[in-house]
């Protein structure tokens, strides 16, 4: 265990540090399943949980330590004797168990937070720590916002902490206040003067407050840390832990700069992401690096054509090395030519430059209502059809009769003619949707739905985005009104309306 060793330790927080903070929450069931998860992504630690903060929690942390073996299950404990006895009861059983106590080493916490001496700080860390190592071997210490410590003072809270058996010590950046210089030099200099340093693991634990905690972590590997501490999409208290994902993908994609490597398997990266906004509700950005919808996306004609000439003119990383399916080409208002050509030789159509030129320019027109072509529009559009039919809302309106809602819906049709329904659901968007399903006869499982407001004040409008994924093709509508639930009724037919017309396709192409 020394600094020379390349391998980078990476040890997850989201089910503690980022299910602590507001609107991650997560069940029982729903930690273990995560776990199991981060397992097989291949993560080193798992931190399981702070098993005196609730029963809830206790019983989580011992769910997974009996769960999952492959992976070392932590448990964080204030150096208290009832937090550390807590976790060993909560890790009684786990193949790894770790055992992570903390205690505040910054003058403002020691005043403020603990009402402590230095001295009675590094009493009470030797004694957390020799208890801890009373039940496991495994055993982290964390001075808590360690970055806002005076250096000399952590490194006698360090030196204690080595003596009284501590194995990992952790350095938190607990308010994100670091710049990643100053990270670097301050793990030099712990390495540099920790008495056994050379026998215990340096640990890296960054908050986001200013938006630095990747590139602290990365600057804390360069100064000798060969842990870091992370969660999936960045969850964590506040603006949030640093990314895993951004850490392990700047680990291999400069690999040669860093010369550092983990032990992820990068192709799950994805589907973990994804596991977690789906758990907890809350989707990652568009734009977010590695896993964001628009990670892999281009829409630009001039990155578009760099794309298809070489696509390492716009692309660091590979796609599929993080679990993308591949890049996408977005063809949207700012595509050219060259894109457009492209999907539609891939989709069986080669066109003269004329008939091409129609089709850029009625698929360009469409841009104006809708922010992507997708490839049903394509072939709807080679094949003449400009997409002003479809089923389309007349009036709605819902009752609330209690335990249920009932939904009335006038719709026109494709020909023009008025079409009634109703039904009846548990709340207004199932009874709205079954009415709609009712009314065209399309009905589908939704893959995604989202409502999201724009502008404010009397501006302010609803869009609704949804989609599903019908043999293996992905069908996206939109819709935009004051009220969200007309927006979701307009976005539910925008899809009908792409199906019936992908149908027809193919029923077209299946008799030429
Ligand atoms: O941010 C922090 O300081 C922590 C410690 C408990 C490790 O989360
Ligand atoms: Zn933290």
């Amino acid at each position: 265990m020394n600094a020379s060793n390349n391998h980078i330790r990476i040890f997850d927080t989201s089910l503690r540090d980022g299910e602590q903070s507001p609107g991650f929450t997560m069940s029982g069931a729903q930690k273990i399943a995560f776990a199991h998860a981060l397992a097989e992504l291949g993560v080193d630690v798992i931190e399981a949980g702070f098993p005196c903060s609730s029963p809830a929690d206790f019983h989580s942390v011992h769910s997974i330590a009996r769960a999952v073996r492959d992976t070392t299950i932590a448990a964080l404990a204030r150096c208290h004797p009832g937090d550390i006895d807590a976790c060993a009861r909560a890790l009684d059983g786990a193949a790894a168990p770790r055992i992570h106590v903390f205690i505040s080493t910054s003058p403002l916490h020691r005043q403020f937070k603990l009402n402590m001496t230095r001295e009675q700080v590094i009493e009470h860390a030797r004694m957390g720590i020799t208890l801890a190592r009373k039940h496991v071997d495994d055993v982290e210490f964390s001075a808590e916002d360690a970055f806002r410590t005076e250096p000399d003072f952590l490194v006698e809270v360090f030196n204690a902490a080595v003596a009284a058996g501590a194995t990992t010590l952790n350095v938190p950046d607990t308010v994100g206040y670091a710049t990643p210089d100053e990270i670097r030099a301050l793990f030099r200099h712990l390495r540099a003067h920790v008495q056994g340093a050379d026998d215990v693991v340096f640990s890296a634990h960054c908050h986001n407050d200013l938006g630095l905690a990747v590139a602290n972590s990365l600057a804390a590997i360069e100064g000798g840390a060969r842990q870091v501490e992370c969660t999936i999409n960045g969850i964590g208290e506040r603006a949030g832990n640093a990314a895993l994902e951004e850490l392990v993908m700047a680990l291999k994609v400069r690999g040669g700069w860093y010369n550092a490597d983990t032990g992820i398997h990068t192709q799950k990266l994805l589907d973990t992401s994804r596991l977690l906004s789906r758990i907890t509700g809350i989707q990652v950005q568009r734009n977010k690096a590695i896993v964001g919808l628009n990670a892999f996306a281009h829409e630009s004609g001039i990155h578009q054509h760099g794309m298809l000439k070489n696509r390492d003119t716009y692309e660091i990383m590979r796609p599929q090395d993080i679990g993308w399916p591949d890049s996408q080409l977005v063809l949207g208002r700012h595509s050219g030519r060259a894109a457009m050509a492209n999907r539609l030789r891939a989709l069986g159509h080669v066109l003269d430059d004329a008939r091409l030129d129609q089709v850029i320019a009625a698929a360009k027109t469409l841009t104006h209502t809708q922010h992507v072509v997708g490839d049903a529009d394509l072939l709807r559009l080679v094949a003449g059809d400009h997409g002003d039919s479809g089923w389309r809302i007349a009036a709605m309106s819902l009752i609330d009769e209690g335990q249920h809602t009932r939904a009335h819906v006038e719709l026109s049709d494709p020909d023009n003619r008025r079409v009634k329904q109703d039904a009846r659901g548990d709340g207004p968007i199932a009874a709205l949707f079954a009415a709609l399903a009712r009314a065209t006869g399309v009905d589908f499982e939704l893959e995604s739905y989202e409502v999201h407001s724009m502008g404010i004040g009397r501006d302010a409008r609803g869009e609704a985005n949804l989609s599903t994924r019908i043999g293996g093709d992905t069908y996206s509508g939109q819709g935009t009104s004051r009220d969200v639930l007309e927006a979701s009724a307009i976005a539910w037919l925008d899809v009908a309306n792409r199906v019936l017309r992908s149908h027809a396709m193919q029923r077209v192409a299946a008799f030429a």
